[in-house]
């Protein structure tokens, strides 16, 4: 017994600590619960007759000081805690924190935002899932209309002519209706948003994107006033010198209605540029008016509704919408 007392004494001190890596094998080798020597040792006393156990366990006690002694002073020389700090070099930079960044649609629409809040307009918002009445009829959708096939619809409940369906929204016009419902004229408002619209997915059009109502009703508005503040927008976001066009379109909730195309200059295009639509607007229709209890004899007003995923691939010089909804980092960090 005395044998192997010794011979383990003599290797503990045969050890050598001088790294820290050293000192956590050799606590593991000796000291360890599952594997250790001197646990071993420990273990083995029930074998042990009752009358030798007491200088056995003293023994075994006495090698448990010694290399316990031996990894104190091991620490103390490497440094304190040497294993706690073996990975830690205080000389290194630090690491910089990773900063996350606002996404193109976000930033574009805070811009947005900011012109339209110039003028005195203020932001709305409205549910994303709508009912049929402020999402169609209310918008002088008439029911079973053709009109209403222009946008292809998530349906949530089904449309039956007596109830209404529920839809995920196709646009953010219900946010006129919504507003108009709960105040008094005058309103001039913005409604930014997502939308959803059940087309096939191509790098233009995706199922869901976003845009930006708005919505102006008073005494006395024009199409004049119409076309004066979109052409101011349209300056701020694209310059000075920007080229508009109105075109004469269909809204059932616009009349008269008007598709706005600005004129891109871009050199790899044939003829120097092309004509992109970046919005529809139009005079309030008197139905929609009348529809949230306005007296159309007395107000009018104008809307318009533009895609702002449009307005930010053009800014960005992004060419497939589909890259805007896949969070992936290399392209989101380009917007930092
Ligand atoms: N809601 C229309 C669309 O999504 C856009 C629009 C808004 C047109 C307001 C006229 C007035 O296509």
């Amino acid at each position: 017994m005395t044998e192997v007392f010794d011979s383990l004494r003599k290797e503990i001190e045969a050890e050598s600590l001088d790294s820290a890596d050293a000192v956590d094998s050799f606590r593991i080798r000796y000291l360890s619960k599952k594997q250790g020597k001197i646990t071993d040792l420990m273990k083995g006393i029930k074998d042990v007759s009752p009358g030798e156990r007491g200088t056995y366990g003293q023994g075994v006690n006495e090698l448990k000081t010694l290399a316990n002694a031996k990894i104190k002073d091991a620490k103390t020389k490497l440094g304190s805690s040497a294993s706690d700090q073996r990975d830690i070099d205080l000389s290194l930079p630090g690491r910089a924190p990773k900063m996350g960044s606002l996404h193109p649609i976000t930033q574009t629409r805070h811009l947005i935002n900011r012109v339209f809040e110039s003028y005195g307009f203020t932001v709305e918002e409205g549910p994303e899932i709508e009912d049929d009445w402020h999402n169609f009829s209310a918008l002088n959708f008439p029911a079973d209309h053709p009109a209403r096939d222009m946008q292809d619809t998530f349906f949530i409940e089904p449309t039956d002519l007596e109830h209404g369906g529920i839809m995920l929204r196709t646009h953010t016009s219900p946010v006129q209706i919504r507003t108009m419902k709960d105040g008094e004229p005058p309103f001039r408002i913005i409604a930014p948003g997502r939308v959803y619209r059940n087309e096939s997915i191509s790098y233009k059009s995706y199922c869901l994107f976003h845009q930006v109502e708005g919505l102006f009703v008073d005494e006395g508005v024009t199409m004049a006033d119409l076309k004066q503040i979109l052409h101011a927008f349209a300056q701020t976001i694209f310059g000075d010198d920007v080229q508009m066009r109105f075109r004469p379109s269909f809204f059932p909730f616009t009349e008269p209605s008007a598709e706005v195309d600005i004129w891109w200059n871009d050199e790899s295009l044939p003829g120097g540029g092309r004509w992109l639509e970046i919005l529809g607007c139009g005079m309030v229709h008197p139905n929609v008016l009348e529809a949230v209890d306005i007296d159309s004899e007395k107000y009018t007003g104008y809307a318009f509704g533009m895609g702002i995923d449009r307005i930010a691939m053009l800014r960005y010089g992004i060419d497939d919408i589909r890259i805007l909804f896949e969070n992936d980092e290399r392209f989101l960090d380009q917007f930092a």
